[in-house]
């Protein structure tokens, strides 16, 4: 007799998307995200509005979920949904939806840690033939939040070895955005942009910090003055040279977060390097890596395009990893909004 198949819902709802996912047995069946645009014209994200957004579209995005995945609800055996790092109104959407979702149908519960599943994302299967990394891995994960180098030894077992002392890459991409006007959130933007523009037109400081730590606050301060400056002597100067500051700007972050992933994968002595997290969209870092992985004769690994930004998939695949431990939780969980690795 066959084992029966394990089936995970995944919530995630820890800043500005909610989504539900349901996978099973480590496959995708349904991934949907409802994205926010009351946040838009903010240029950033409006806690409250976004728990009153995630409370708005959780109901619809789970059954949605349920409907596209062709299984009947009473078939789920676990929920796992994203308890931090995040938005504590977020979070608390999500945990209240899943601790109910869980009681009423009388299954497990899963927590899961967002910037883990970010990693975890990685072991998603699009097929059996598809290559995973080998523990043990080095993974750059870059988002709107978090900027870290991990050590990834098992699922479960993790080592942060750098960080970012202030602002994260994506925010880096973010802020640069809003200095040219541009829509949040805005590093997708400037990956658009700066395929028709010239990285080497501008030159901004390299940051330096020791170790495998990053720091963006002073590039973003650098460009802000740059342009403000430039903006004294000719008022169209960004709209004459957004292309070419869209690209400088880029591969002065790509370039930080390149050098260091270079210089950890020697110190650990690893050759299985993967990139994760929002950031791991952006076309010329894709690009940058793809390149040191032959240079280095690496095994680069990215997940898929849709599973790089905020998903549920990645939520229901940790979930499913910690359902084969058997670890679960209870309904005394509670978010939490600093939820270190
Ligand atoms: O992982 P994610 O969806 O959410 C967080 O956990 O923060 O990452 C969102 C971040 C945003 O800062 C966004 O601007 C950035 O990822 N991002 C990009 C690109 N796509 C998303 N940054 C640069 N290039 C992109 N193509
Ligand atoms: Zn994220």
């Amino acid at each position: 007799m066959s084992t029966p198949a394990v089936i995970i819902l995944g919530i995630e709802s820890s800043c500005d998307e909610t989504a539900a996912a349901i996978v099973c047995d480590g496959k995708v069946l349904a991934n949907v995200i409802a994205g926010q645009k009351v946040h838009e014209c903010y240029g950033g994200v409006v806690p409250e509005f976004a728990s009153r957004a995630h409370q708005t579209n959780i109901v619809p995005v789970v059954n949605e979920a349920v409907q596209k995945s062709g299984i009947n609800k009473k078939e789920i055996s676990a929920v796992a949904f994203t308890r931090g790092p995040g938005l504590l109104g977020s979070l608390l959407v999500g945990a209240s939806f899943a601790k109910s979702f869980a009681l009423a149908l009388g299954i497990p519960l899963i927590e899961v840690n967002h910037v883990q599943a970010h990693i975890l994302a990685h072991f998603i299967k699009a097929s059996d033939r598809q290559a995973v990394p080998e523990f043990p891995f080095l993974c750059l994960t870059v988002s709107g939040g978090h900027t870290q180098l991990v050590l990834v030894k098992d699922y479960f077992e993790m080592t942060v070895v750098g960080t970012t002392i202030d602002d994260a890459a994506g925010e880096a991409f973010d802020k640069a955005a809003k200095v040219l006007g541009l829509p949040y959130p805005g590093g997708q933007v400037i990956d658009r942009l700066a395929a028709q523009g010239n990285p080497q037109a501008f030159c901004f400081p390299e940051p330096k910090v020791p170790g495998f730590d990053f720091s963006f606050s002073g590039l973003k301060t650098s460009f802000l003055y740059f342009v403000k400056d430039e903006l004294k002597k000719n008022s169209g100067f960004i709209e004459e040279r957004k292309n070419d500051l869209c690209a400088s700007i880029q591969h002065a972050i790509v370039s930080c977060l390149m050098k260091k992933l270079t210089s950890a994968s020697r110190k650990f002595n690893t050759r299985y390097i993967a990139l994760a997290g929002g950031v791991s969209a952006n076309s010329e870092l894709r690009r940058k890596f793809a390149e040191a992985g032959s240079e280095n004769k690496w095994h680069v690994f990215i997940p898929e395009f849709e599973y790089c930004t905020d998903n549920a998939a990645m939520i229901a695949i940790t979930g499913y990893l910690k359902y084969l431990k058997q670890d679960f939780t209870n309904q005394k969980i509670t978010a939490l909004p600093v939820f270190n690795l």
